[in-house]
């Protein structure tokens, strides 16, 4: 008998007494993944998911924006986060007064910003995108240059596959950007055969030596349709543990990086948040329009 089953029976019946349903993250523990949630997914699938929830309450299995996200999209719903400390590198890497800046700075350019930002942000853009939609999203404007914020490499990698210039941010993914190029061909040496999945958010140079680079949903698909015989997730960790235990035929070479944000939550504090409901996501209503008209706009296309 594991030891979460307590929790994991615990946080069954929480979930019955509090109608809620858990939406987790792909990068989400196997036990919170697998046990647990009701809908799993990229975080444009737990977007989209969270407009169609009709149980009372929400609890978010994975970071601060994807719960502010599910909260734009379905407000009249309690969302909660079991840990309000989930953050994430890129959403702490710019504010809503830096976009302002670069909109003065740079009249008439179309700001798109990653989901993976603060609703304040958001609030400041025109549009919306996620890693598995990115391409698609500064297709679609139509414009011979894009703001794009705030993820430096998705932006590079968006520019070369599409040929638009995009003016980029600083900002990183501390789990990606700790990826070279040479672990890859390091990678590559050790394992005959070996096919590579890397996360946009890892450098151009790395999504340059790996055979394909998509979302967290993406690499999950390509996994599933390709049947590779040896594969590396070239991303965080619990997505090799996930995937694994659907495709046992498959080899998953190991070397991954830890989300810190992501690991704050645990079955324990998903189940205290449904026992206290906490930790309520709310949104200033001066914000949450215009942020919510962003990330709409996004889903529309
Ligand atoms: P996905 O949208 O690909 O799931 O990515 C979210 C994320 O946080 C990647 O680091
Ligand atoms: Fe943010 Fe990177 Fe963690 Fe994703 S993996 S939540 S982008 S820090």
């Amino acid at each position: 008998w594991p030891a979460f089953a307590d929790d994991v029976e615990a946080i069954l019946r929480l979930k019955r007494e509090r109608d809620a349903v858990i939406l987790a993250h792909n990068y989400q523990t196997p036990e919170i993944f697998h046990c647990v949630a009701d809908i799993v997914g990229d975080s444009l699938a737990l977007a989209r998911q969270a407009m169609t929830v009709e149980a009372q309450t929400i609890v978010l299995a994975g970071v601060h924006f994807m719960a502010e996200t599910a909260k734009l999209l379905n407000p009249s719903k309690r969302v909660l986060i079991p840990d309000l400390r989930a953050g994430c590198s890129l959403a702490e890497s710019i504010t809503a007064a830096d976009v302002r800046l670069l909109r003065q700075r740079y009249p008439g350019v179309p700001i798109v910003t990653y989901v993976n930002t603060s609703a304040a942000v958001k609030a400041e853009s025109d549009i919306c995108c996620t890693s598995g939609n990115a391409r698609k999203i500064v297709e679609s404007l139509g414009a011979p240059r894009v703001i794009m914020l705030p993820d430096e490499y998705l932006a590079q990698n968006v520019s070369r596959d599409t040929g638009i210039e995009i003016i980029t941010w600083a900002g990183h993914c501390e789990v990606h950007e700790r990826f070279s190029p040479k672990d890859i061909r390091q990678l590559r040496a050790g394992h005959p055969g070996l096919v590579v999945l890397a996360h946009p958010e890892c450098a151009p140079e790395v999504v340059a030596e790996a055979d394909f680079a998509g979302s967290t949903a993406a690499m999950i698909d390509y996994v599933g349709t390709h049947r590779p015989a040896r594969v590396v997730l070239v991303t965080e960790c619990s997505m090799s543990d996930n995937v694994a235990v659907q495709h046992p035929e498959v080899e998953f070479v190991r070397p991954c990086n830890l989300c810190p944000h992501m690991k704050r939550i645990s079955l324990a504090k998903i189940r205290r948040s449904l026992e206290t409901l906490t930790h309520e996501v709310t949104i200033n209503a001066a914000i949450a329009a215009p942020a919510r008209r962003a990330v709409e706009r996004m889903l529309a296309v």
